[in-house]
C-alpha cells in the first residue's frame, strides 16, 4: 500500500474543477411525443478506442458516445502515444500500436468520473512495460479498485492502491503478464474485462470464469478485432478465455445506442400522460436489457422492433407508450443485466400500482455514488415511500390513478444517473421536482435535456 499523502498532490488536481453545482427543474409535462437516436453506448465506446489502440492499423469509430468519460479514455490514450483525430464527419479515427504497444506517460492520467475507463485502463497497463499513476474525480477516488488489482497483481504486475484500495493507483505492467484463470468474487464486467485485456499480452491462455454472467461486449469485440476468444457453459458457469498476444486487426466499428441512456426518454414516455416516444438504435445485448424485461412485467407498453446488428451487437428500435404500471418482484439474477438501472426502475415503481420489490442490489452502494441511499433519499423527498432493507430495495407506487407530489429537492451526490431519474420523476409529478446538480450528466448523456426538451419536457437551468 502506498501512504496516502504521497498522492494528495494528484489527488488535489482537478478538485478546483470537480463538482461545480449546475442544479435543473423539471417541470411536470402533458404528453411527450417523438422520435430520437439513443447515444452511443458508454461501455462500447470505452471498449471500442480501447481495442482500436491495441490494433495494428487505423481504426475508424462512428457513433462514439462523445460524453466527459469517453473523453478521459481518449486523453489516456494519447497520453500513452496513441494518435486519435476527429474527421469531419464526427468520426475518431485511431491509430494504432498494436497489444503490448502503447508508451509510458509522462504524467499522472486523470480518468475524471469515469469507472469504467480506470478499471479498463488499468487492465491494459499491467500488460505493459510501463508505469503509470490514475486518478479520477471524488467520486471515482471513493470507488474500489482492489477488485481489479488482485488479479492483476496475481497477473505479474504491480499495484498500489491507496489504503482504502481506491485511487490514485500506481500500476506498473508486467512484461510479460502471466496467463491466468480467474472468478471474480463479484459478478462485474470491469473486472472481467481488466483480465482480459492485461490477458492480451500474456503467453497463453487467459480465462475468466463468471458464476453470475455479465455484459459481453468486451468478448464480442475482442472477436471483431480478430482475437481468438471461446465462451464455454461449464456446470452453470462461463468460461471465457482468451489466446494471448493476437494480432488485432483495427476495424471500422459502429457504436450501438445505450439501452441504460435509452432507459430515461422511455420510461418517461410510460409514466407521463397521453405520451408516445420512438428511441432508435438501441443496443439489445441480452447481458443490458433487463430493465426493458422488468418495465414489460410491469405491464409497459414497449414495442420492440429488431433491426440489423451493429459491432456484434443486436439493436432495435424501441416505442414507449404511456401505460398503467403494476408492481413487480425483480429478482437479484437480474441485476447485472441492469445494474445502472435501478434509479429509472425505480421511478417507474414509484408510479406503479403497489410495492415493486427489488433484490440483491449490494453493487448499488459502491457506484458513482451510494445509489440505494441517493435514491431513497430522492424518492421520500419527491412524496414517495421507499425503503432499504439489506440489498433489497422497496418502492411503494402512488397507484394508477395517482402520480408522486414531486416538489422535492434531490441531492444527486453526482451522479449522473441519480440526475437523470429524477428529473425524469419530475415530468410525471404534481409539482416540479430540483436536482441539486445536473453537470455530471454530462459524462453518459451530455444531449439529455436537449432530447427531452424536444420531445416536450421542461427541464430548466436554474441560476
Ligand atoms: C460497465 C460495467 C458495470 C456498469 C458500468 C459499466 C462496463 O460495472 O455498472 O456502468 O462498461 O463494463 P461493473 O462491472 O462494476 O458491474
Amino acid at each position: 500500500m502506498v501512504e496516502k499523502p504521497l498522492f494528495d498532490a494528484y489527488a488535489t488536481l482537478d478538485s478546483m474543477t470537480d463538482f461545480a453545482l449546475s442544479p435543473l427543474r423539471a417541470f411536470p409535462t402533458g404528453a411527450l411525443q417523438g422520435a430520437i437516436d439513443a447515444p452511443g453506448d458508454k461501455s462500447i465506446s470505452h471498449r471500442a478506442l480501447i481495442l482500436a489502440a491495441l490494433s495494428a492499423g487505423c481504426s475508424r469509430i462512428t457513433g462514439l458516445l462523445t460524453a466527459d468519460d469517453l473523453m478521459h479514455t481518449v486523453g489516456a490514450l494519447r497520453q500513452c502515444g496513441v494518435v486519435i483525430t476527429v474527421d469531419e464527419r464526427h468520426d475518431y479515427v485511431v491509430e494504432g500500436l498494436g497489444v503490448s504497444g502503447l508508451s509510458e506517460p509522462s504524467d499522472v492520467i486523470n480518468l475524471g468520473n469515469s469507472g469504467t475507463a480506470a478499471r479498463l485502463l488499468m487492465g491494459v497497463v499491467a500488460g505493459h512495460p510501463m508505469q503509470v499513476i490514475f486518478t479520477g474525480d471524488e467520486s471515482l477516488r471513493s470507488r474500489p479498485m482492489d477488485r481489479v488489482a488482485e488479479p492483476l497483481v496475481q497477473m505479474g504486475a504491480l499495484v498500489k492502491t491507496t489504503r482504502d484500495g481506491g485511487l490514485p493507483a500506481l500500476i506498473s505492467g508486467a512484461s510479460p503478464p502471466l496467463p491466468i484463470t480467474y472468478r471474480p468474487p463479484v459478478p462485474s464486467a470491469q473486472v472481467k474485462s481488466a483480465v482480459l485485456l492485461a490477458g492480451l499480452s500474456a503467453p497463453g491462455k487467459t480465462t475468466v470464469i463468471e458464476s453470475v454472467p455479465t455484459r459481453d461486449h468486451t468478448e464480442r469485440l475482442l472477436k471483431v478485432f480478430g482475437a481468438q476468444i471461446t465462451v464455454r457453459e461449464k456446470t452453470g458457469e462461463r468460461h471465457v478465455t482468451l489466446k494471448g498476444q493476437p494480432e488485432l486487426r483495427a476495424q471500422n466499428v459502429v457504436v450501438p445506442g445505450d439501452p441504460s441512456s435509452a432507459a430515461f426518454p422511455l420510461v418517461a414516455a410510460l409514466i407521463t400522460p397521453n405520451s408516445k416516444v420512438l428511441v432508435r438504435g438501441v443496443g439489445m445485448n441480452e447481458r443490458r436489457i433487463g430493465l426493458f424485461q422488468s418495465l414489460r412485467e410491469m405491464g409497459a407498453e414497449l414495442e420492440i422492433i429488431p433491426k440489423a446488428s451493429l459491432a456484434g451487437e443486436p439493436i432495435a428500435d424501441l416505442t414507449a407508450r404511456t401505460s398503467q404500471l403494476r408492481a413487480v418482484e425483480v429478482p437479484a439474477e437480474r441485476a447485472p443485466s441492469m445494474i445502472d438501472e435501478y434509479p429509472i426502475l425505480a421511478v417507474a415503481a414509484a408510479c406503479a400500482n403497489g410495492s415493486t420489490v427489488m433484490h440483491g442490489l449490494g453493487e448499488l452502494r459502491l457506484k458513482e455514488s451510494d445509489r440505494l441511499t441517493a435514491v431513497v433519499n430522492g424518492l421520500n423527498n419527491c412524496g414517495v415511500e421507499a425503503f432499504v432493507d439489506g440489498e433489497t430495495l422497496t418502492v411503494v407506487g402512488v397507484g394508477p390513478n395517482n402520480v408522486p407530489i414531486g416538489a422535492g429537492t434531490v441531492v444527486t451526490h453526482h451522479d449522473h444517473r441519480v440526475a437523470m431519474a429524477f428529473l425524469t420523476l419530475g415530468l410525471a409529478s404534481q409539482r416540479p421536482v430540483v436536482i441539486d446538480d445536473g453537470s455530471m450528466i454530462a459524462s453518459s448523456y451530455p444531449g439529455f435535456v436537449e432530447d427531452m426538451t424536444l420531445l416536450g419536457a421542461t427541464i430548466e437551468r436554474l441560476a
